[in-house]
């Protein structure tokens, strides 16, 4: 998705702006551009590829600035060309914008029935073309931008620049990311936290339809329609990251570094929360006020954080007895899902900002569920809008594909699982404790289970060639064989599927032949046999069986490679077989010379349907 950054404040430069858009390259774009108040009138460059295509034309050296905005696009409308990169301008008003204007065609039909001309295909040229119009009209800029978009439909984070009012840069919202940094003398606006992080920890994420005015003293925020104004004095959050965790620190891509920080992260998701875990489902209001209050629940979210409810509701439902609907949200939102008195529903979201989450959580409050989001980010759309937060704090993850929030969200679920069922007296005191205990040491089973990196190095090179494989496995490891074939997909474009072993006779079998890397994950645990028997006839047809395992001597001569790993309590085993499938990715497309931390196509945060 396309990245925002603005700046206003005294001892800006263009490499602020540029440094800001590098830290937000993780969400995928195709073109750049930069505009900002020379002295004299605006200046704006922009272009097709990467920042560096875009440094190379910027004016050396880079001056210093007072006001400025940036953005990286993720083409949607229109090409990636230098005329369709954003900023777009039309006389006095320039415009950076993320998001969808849907009744696009409309407003530029009507536009060009006026007279008025357009440069690009895209959706956001509507913009700066009715802020011109109504400026021209005589109106002062705030309300030229006002009237403008109160006439669009759709999602839009915008920043907004205009030659006449040097000393002010506008930003909108609604449905798009926006947050508004407060520095020292100086504020800054992007579409996520990492962008001005060295600059400052105070934020305030900006509510949809909402715009904010900003000159380098003051922070003026307001409600579109009403134009009432808002106290920003209670909407700053501070934030605990820190620069260094949104930088590589030595690794070559933040995927690998990500990989690596899952024992930290799961550490920090875990917390003081697991001493208390009675307090820490009161905390949450989840058995408020009865104990029907949470007869069951729904669990919705898309992709990565898919797998990690569909690994929560075999944790849950297996320790605390509570029925557990794993549903996508994209599916969810529209089919007039069935909301029960005593439902729980619970959303799962990295970012807190994934369009589909969103719309499915609205959904289900709206239709009287309780609500609960699972997010890593403080602040974030889905968190000011549920009833309740479940922080995962695994720190900022800059790589596209999902790692350590994966890890995390598991974790988290694992302590909802836990402490649901000593809440229902579905585990005795003695079984809570072990299983606690057991837990504990799961951030120690993955630093061990990373010892193997150079081994699956080494076992990627071997596979490079493949044109698909094959992911399988039973029971609370079947979301892993989802996720390990995810991974797989995204970064290295190689076609995967995963499937639950049991399965495999009703239709994948077809596809094995002489090669076809399967890679199985096989716990010691009571499904062993029948996941042997299925490696059996992997073998029996010619297929290559990597399999990840903590009985290692149980499949020699029978799989083509091991990856030993920890063993664990058995609903724990999800933490240790994820590590090398994720690894084993990772090597995969860096040994595919793919761009592994932004993957083609992709986008961090989908905040678009
Ligand atoms: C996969 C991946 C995506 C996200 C999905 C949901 O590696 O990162 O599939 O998991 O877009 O994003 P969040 O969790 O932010 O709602």
């Amino acid at each position: 998705m396309c990245g925002i950054v603005g700046f206003i404040g005294k001892n800006g430069s263009l490499q602020m702006l540029v440094e800001g858009l590098k830290r937000l390259e993780y969400r995928g774009y195709d073109s750049a551009g930069i505009v900002f108040q020379n002295g004299h009138g605006l200046e704006m460059y922009k272009t097709k590829g990467k920042l560096r295509d875009l440094q190379s034309i910027l004016p050396d050296p880079a001056p210093t600035i007072r006001v400025g905005l940036g953005h990286t696009r993720w083409a949607t409308h229109g090409e990636p060309s230098s005329v369709n990169a954003h900023p777009h301008r039309v006389d006095k008003v320039a415009v950076v914008h993320n998001g969808i204007i849907e009744n696009y065609r409309e407003l530029r039909s009507n536009l060009e029935g006026e007279g008025y001309t357009f440069l690009s295909e895209t959706d956001t040229e509507v913009v700066p073309q009715l802020i011109s119009k109504y400026l021209r009209q005589g109106f002062s800029i705030t309300e030229a931008i006002r009237l403008a978009v109160m006439r669009l439909r759709g999602t839009y984070a915008l920043g907004i620049i205009s030659e006449s009012s040097p000393d002010t840069l506008f930003a909108v919202r609604k449905g798009s990311p926006l947050v508004l940094g407060i520095g020292n003398g100086a504020f800054y606006f992007a579409s996520d936290v990492p962008a001005f992080l060295p600059y400052t920890r105070k934020f305030i994420f900006m509510e949809d339809n909402q715009m904010c005015i900003l000159t380098p003293d003051d922070i003026d925020l307001r409600h579109i329609e009403s134009n009432a104004v808002v106290s920003c004095t209670d909407r700053t959050v501070k934030i605990g990251w820190t620069p260094a965790m949104a930088e590589k620190d030595g690794h070559d891509h933040f995927m690998h570094k990500e990989i690596y920080e899952q024992p930290r992260a799961v550490r920090h998701t875990i917390g003081e929360r697991i001493d208390d875990l009675l307090k820490f489902v009161a905390d949450l209001g989840i058995f408020t006020q009865r104990r029907a209050d949470s007869r069951r629940l729904h669990i919705v979210s898309c992709g990565t954080s898919f797998h990690a409810a569909l690994v929560g509701k075999y944790m849950i439902e297996s320790i605390a007895r509570v029925p557990v609907s794993v549903e996508i949200a994209s599916e969810y939102r529209y089919r007039n899902p069935i909301v029960e008195r005593g439902t729980l529903f619970v959303s799962i979201t990295q970012s807190g900002e994934t369009a589909d989450t969103l719309a499915a959580q609205r959904e289900a409050k709206q239709m009287g569920a309780r609500t609960l989001t699972i997010c890593n980010v403080v602040g974030s759309t889905s968190t000011r809008e549920a009833d309740s937060v479940l922080y995962t704090h695994s720190g900022p993850e800059i790589g596209v594909a999902s790692t350590k929030t994966f890890t995390s969200q598991m974790a988290a679920l694992c302590l909802l699982a836990i402490g649901m069922a000593v809440e229902r007296r579905c585990l005795t005191e003695e079984e809570a404790d072990a299983m606690r205990s057991r837990l504990s040491e799961v951030p120690g089973l993955i630093e061990k289970t990373l010892m193997k990196d150079a081994e699956i190095k080494a076992l990627a090179g071997t596979l490079v060639h493949a044109k698909d494989f094959l992911y399988l496995a039973r029971g609370i490891n079947y979301p892993i064989a989802l996720e390990g074939s995810l991974k797989l997909k995204e970064i290295s474009y190689i076609h995967a599927e995963g499937y639950p072993a049991g399965e495999m006779k009703h239709g994948p079998i077809a596809l094995i032949d002489k090669g076809l890397p399967v890679v199985v994950l096989a716990p010691s645990n009571d499904l062993f046999e029948k996941v042997f028997s299925n490696i059996e006839e992997v073998k029996a047809r010619g297929g290559r069986v990597i399999a990840v395992t903590d009985s290692p001597e149980a499949l020699k001569g029978k799989a083509d490679d091991i990856i030993e790993v920890p063993s664990t309590h058995p609903l724990f085993t999800p933490f240790v077989n994820v590590i090398p499938l994720q690894l084993l990715a990772y090597h995969i497309g860096v040994q595919k010379n793919c761009d592994v931390d932004q993957p083609r196509n992709l986008a961090k945060s989908v905040t678009v349907e």
